[in-house]
């Protein structure tokens, strides 16, 4: 990134469209690091610029130089500490640390921002992640007389540094056996220069370099700009970074680990919305070429489906009796939809698990059990939990993901690239299809692989998925009442049947996380068991029919919530709603995709007619990467 004057760089600098206020619970701060001769200040922002998107509320960087550390850190967007660089241009500096911070423990403050310095300037740490063990390191540190500036946790890494013996490398080992939780950490000492030294427990560490210089990020993204290859920690590992070297140890020994480059799939260009000035619409309406993309090589018009990229062949598939998902969130939707398609595809006996909740039960899993961790991200802390104790259960996992070099993609047995293309925005929209569309297709690999023909219509409307996607978003348009109604309700009910109970559920989840209207879904055949008392004129009540089969149980259904005064709207079938909203396709499988459009627009409309941020929600993040 040229060091661009601040003209210029303003002008695309639109960090408060993804800046969070909120207060997040969720530690998804983004680290980064250089050595090498570029001014490291221009990396460090460029890459930062990069994890942006990932949600937070105060940055900083920490630059090494001969004569001491120049470190500079605000409270507030990436724009605010750009302009202190600005208007105090820091010495030149080929070595450095950067962070953007969600605040955990202690406020938002430039004091409690990253990076962090020891008593006598000479070390600074930058930390993604939690130290469990906080207080009473703090309670040593200071009984020792250390000096402590801020309320973090983050900041006792730099002190515990201070007292450890040996080299940097050796230190950060010591002091990392010292600390309990998750966490990413990088740092440097003066005393040691030209040197970053990282370790990983959980939180996900990037590394590249060329013969000069060497990098290191909390993800790709942000090496992007300068390298198409890098490598990634994995939990438990050390990385010692000079200037074209990156060697790789073991935390518990420093034995040398060889690691594998993987190709830096992502584009080096800074995320920019566009004319749509919105992430979540850009990426709404990136949803026909995502399906393309998903499809693309893996579904002909004859209707086979060739998974070979994944690695999944026909004699693995064969053999799979039983197929179990682990997801959360929208991937988890994605997943119980899956469910429905395995058994109508395949008669194939299929379960999704909330990742959370799986991770604890004493599950059986058969060798025949096929396990599919669904993420967008790869980094889902629960997920990957999930995926470890299945994988030591004796299961095979597939990983399907939008990041092929993520953890999660890297701890599964095969890869299913989504190949979505990024998705900046928290709510999620195309990867959500994209991975209804990629469930699809594997359910029909399964069928074929147990003999069961391809179902041609419904892979025949896939196929025209996209173009029917086009002109849905072409011509469709929320009606206003709608937006209106769901704005200023007390709350939103969405139900569905099969399918579209999946779908109802996902309409809920992004109509609450993006407009902060309460809403649930419940199965419609629930309604009377007790959510129909929630039920008045107040209470819009949206139906999911893009399932013909299940037409006449959800008209009756919304007939019961119309009858105590609901404003009901129905998508798909015409169960005589109050609101119809049509579907220009009646297969159930593309229907499914279609009907996720108007779910979508309607989320953002409410949102954007209660005044909320929309790309990053108060309070949520784009990956939990750690409890
Ligand atoms: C969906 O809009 C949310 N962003 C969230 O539920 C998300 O789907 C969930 O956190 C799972 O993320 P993953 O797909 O990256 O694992």
């Amino acid at each position: 990134m040229p060091y661009s004057h601040p003209s210029t760089f303003m002008a695309v600098f639109p960090c408060e469209a993804v800046h969070a206020r909120g207060r997040g619970v969720f530690f998804v701060c983004g680290i980064m690091g250089y050595v090498g001769p570029r001014p490291a200040v221009e990396v460090l922002i460029g890459g930062l610029r990069r994890l942006e998107y990932r949600g937070y509320d105060s940055a900083g960087i920490a630059l090494g130089m001969a004569q001491g550390i120049h470190l500079v850190k605000r409270a507030g967007p990436l724009r605010v500490l750009w302009e202190e660089l600005e208007q105090n241009p820091p010495p030149p500096a080929g070595m450095g640390i950067g962070h953007t911070r969600w605040a955990t423990h202690g406020g938002v403050s430039d004091e409690n921002a990253h990076p962090h310095l020891d008593c006598h300037e000479r070390i600074a740490v930058v930390h993604n992640g939690i130290i469990e063990n906080a207080a009473a390191l703090r309670i040593e540190l200071e009984s020792r007389g250390h000096r402590l500036r801020s309320e973090t946790d983050s900041e006792l890494v730099a002190h515990l540094l201070e007292e450890a013996p040996g080299d940097l490398l050796h230190r950060l080992q010591a002091v990392a056996n010292r600390c309990e939780g998750a966490y990413a950490l990088l740092a440097f000492d003066l005393a040691d220069p030209n040197r970053l030294c990282a370790v990983r427990r959980t939180s996900p560490i990037a590394i590249g370099f060329t013969e000069n210089e060497v990098f290191v990020a909390s993800g790709a993204i942000a090496l992007a700009p300068w390298l198409k290859r890098c490598i990634y920690l994995d939990d438990g590992e050390m990385a010692d970074l000079r200037p074209g070297h990156a060697d790789i140890f073991r935390l518990h020994d420093l034995a040398p680990v060889q690691k594998a480059f993987h190709e830096v799939s992502v584009s080096g260009d800074l995320p920019d919305a566009g004319r749509h000035k919105l992430f979540f619409r850009k990426e709404l309406f990136e949803q026909p070429a995502a399906w393309r993309s998903v499809m693309q090589g893996r579904l002909d018009e004859a209707g086979s489906v060739d998974l070979s990229d994944t690695g999944l062949t026909h004699e693995t598939l064969s053999a799979v009796q039983r197929v179990l998902f682990l997801a959360m969130g929208s991937s988890l939707h994605a997943s119980q939809m899956a469910v429905e398609r395995l058994q109508q595809f395949a008669q194939l006996p299929a379960e999704a698990h909330l990742s959370s909740e799986f991770r604890d039960t004493r599950t059986f899993l058969e060798p025949s059990t096929l396990v599919v961790a669904v993420s967008q991200s790869g980094e889902t802390i629960d997920t990957l939990a999930a995926l470890r104790h299945a994988r030591a259960l004796g299961a095979t996992v597939v990983g399907l993901v939008n990041a092929p070099g993520s953890t999660i993609a890297r701890e599964s047995d095969y890869v299913f690239d989504l190949r979505a293309g990024a998705e900046i925005s928290v709510a999620s929209t195309k990867a959500f299809t994209t991975q209804a569309v990629a469930l699809d297709l594997l359910a029909s690999a399964l069928a074929a692989a147990h003999g069961r023909g391809p179902n041609i219509e419904s892979l025949s409307a896939l196929r025209a998925a996209p173009t029917i996607a086009e002109d849905f978003l072409e011509e469709f348009r929320l009606p206003n009442d709608l937006v209106e109604r769901c704005a200023q309700a007390p709350g939103v009910i969405f139900l569905g049947r099969g399918q579209d109970l999946s779908l109802a559920r996902e309409g809920s989840l992004k109509l609450k996380e993006l407009s902060y209207v309460w809403s649930e879904a419940f199965a419609a055949g629930e309604l009377k068991h007790g959510p129909l008392a929630l039920v008045d004129a107040t209470v819009p009540v949206i139906v999911c029919a893009t399932d013909s089969r299940h037409a006449v149980k959800l008209r009756n259904s919304l007939a019961e919530a119309t009858a105590r005064g609901a404003y009901g709207v129905s998508i798909g079938a015409d169960l005589n709603a109050t609101m119809h909203i049509a579907l220009p396709i009646h297969d159930a499988t593309a229907a499914y995709l279609i009907g996720t459009l108007p779910l979508q627009l309607l989320a953002v409309a409410v949102a954007e007619t209660r005044g909320c941020t929309i790309d990053q929600p108060r309070n949520l993040a784009k990956s939990v990467t750690v409890e």
